[in-house]
Formats: structure tokens, C-alpha cells, sequence
């Protein structure tokens, strides 16, 4: 039900946001991977001119898989569109994302984009961060200020901020960056523009995975097979 929730929200984004002669940047995960196999599939069959951005490895992977045109920010550092996953979407579409550890290249990306374009299934859809997504807020830091950093977010912001373990190699995941992931779990609901702020001036913080003011809308796929979609409100 999930897979397929996310198939269609994959596809629903790139049928109505991409076109020729577009930079597309190319997100990290599970949905986006149905999102790629879409692109694909519209470049073969519209003869489209696409260049596409990775946001990590994964995504390189992806896009070199199915023969599309990879480039990088060097060659196009504007981009038309940038399509990517989350973990979890509030109803400001505030976001964490992460959960791959791919949180800087992706907010890189999306930062260079002039449409930042989300993908998701039923199961991300939240009122508030933290009410379907368990395992924090993923924040990418230097290895060297792993402890300090722990212990400051902790103390500032509440709840815990635990290294993220590999699974498969012993020791910590260690990102596309060569750095190490803290996953915050927060007790309570924030100011999630301040903390994002707050959390990335702490020395040896690279970057948050609290997406905000960032996402010009939301596709999810829903349950019952179809698929609905969110701009931000207007306040
Ligand atoms: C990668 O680090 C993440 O930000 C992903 O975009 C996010 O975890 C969504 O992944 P799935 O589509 O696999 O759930």
C-alpha cells in the first residue's frame, strides 16, 4: 500500500513539474527512486533534454542506472526543479528529512532550485513534526564535535540527541560528507525556524535536517489508491 502510494505521488510530481530543456535536481530515498524510474521513462518517450542534479550517491546511482544526463552544481547551479523525499511533512509542509542521511546534499540542492518539489506517502502526513516520525530530527556534524554538539542540543533544546549507528559495519554511519548523523528526538513541539537557526550555529554542525520555508508543495500518495496534494497556507 505504501509502495504504491509512493509510486504515484513520484509520478504525479514529475508529470506536472518537469519539462524540456529543464536542470532537475534528484532526491534521495525510496519514493524518489519511482520518481527516477518516471523520468526515465518520460525522456525515452518525449525525447526530453534533461539534465539531472544528484543529492547523493544514491541518487547518482540512480540517475547513471537509467542512462540519464548526470551533471552537478559546478555546470548548473540553478536548477529548474528539484524533486525529493521526507520523513516527515507538518501542515506548515515544514519538513525532516535525513533519515538516509543525505540531509545536506538534499538541502543544497533544493536550495539551488527555483521549485522545490516534495514526494511522500499517506504515512508522512502529519499535524505536527514528531507525531508519525519517531527517530528525530537527523543533523549531519564533524566527527571531531560529535559529543559536544550531543550534549549542547540536549541541553538547549530538550530530549536527545544520539549518534546514528551503521547497520551492516560496526561503528557509526558515516555520510556521502565523511561525517558522522546525531538523531534528535525532541520531547516537544518547537519553533522549528528558530531551532533549525539555533542548532546550525553550534560549531561543527554542517546542517539540519529541518527543512522550513523550503517546500512549494507536497504530493502524497494516499491509501485509497490516489493522490492529493499541499502548498503552504497562506498566514
Ligand atoms: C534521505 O536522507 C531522506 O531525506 C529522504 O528523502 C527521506 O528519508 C525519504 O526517504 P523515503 O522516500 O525512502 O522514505
Amino acid at each position: 500500500m505504501a509502495e504504491e502510494a509512493k509510486r504515484m505521488a513520484a509520478y504525479a510530481a514529475v508529470d506536472n513539474h518537469v519539462q524540456n530543456n529543464q536542470a532537475v535536481g534528484v532526491g534521495s530515498g525510496s519514493t524518489m527512486a519511482y520518481a527516477v524510474d518516471r523520468l526515465a521513462e518520460r525522456v525515452r518517450l518525449e525525447k526530453l533534454n534533461v539534465v539531472c542534479v544528484p543529492t547523493s550517491f544514491q541518487a547518482r546511482q540512480l540517475i547513471l542506472k537509467h542512462g540519464l544526463n548526470l551533471s552537478d552544481l559546478d555546470r548548473h547551479p540553478e536548477l529548474d526543479v528539484a524533486i525529493d523525499g521526507a520523513d516527515e511533512v507538518d501542515s506548515d509542509l515544514t519538513l525532516i528529512k535525513g533519515g538516509g542521511g543525505c540531509l545536506t546534499q538534499e538541502k543544497i540542492v533544493a536550495g539551488c532550485a527555483k521549485r522545490f518539489i516534495v514526494v511522500a506517502d499517506f504515512g508522512k502526513d502529519s499535524v505536527t513534526l514528531g507525531q508519525r516520525w519517531k527517530k528525530g530530527v537527523p543533523v549531519e556534524v564533524i566527527p571531531m564535535a560529535y559529543v559536544p554538539i550531543s550534549r549542547t542540543i540536549a541541553t538547549r533544546f530538550g530530549g536527545e540527541a544520539n549518534l546514528r549507528m551503521a547497520v551492516g559495519k560496526a561503528g557509526p554511519v558515516v555520510t556521502d560528507n565523511g561525517n558522522f548523523i546525531l538523531d534528535w528526538t525532541f520531547e516537544r513541539a518547537q519553533n522549528w525556524r528558530e531551532v533549525n537557526v539555533a542548532i546550525k550555529m553550534i560549531p561543527g554542525v554542517v546542517e539540519t535536517g529541518l527543512f522550513v520555508d523550503m517546500a512549494e508543495k507536497v504530493y502524497f500518495g494516499l491509501e485509497s489508491g490516489g493522490v492529493t496534494s499541499r502548498v503552504p497556507q497562506v498566514n
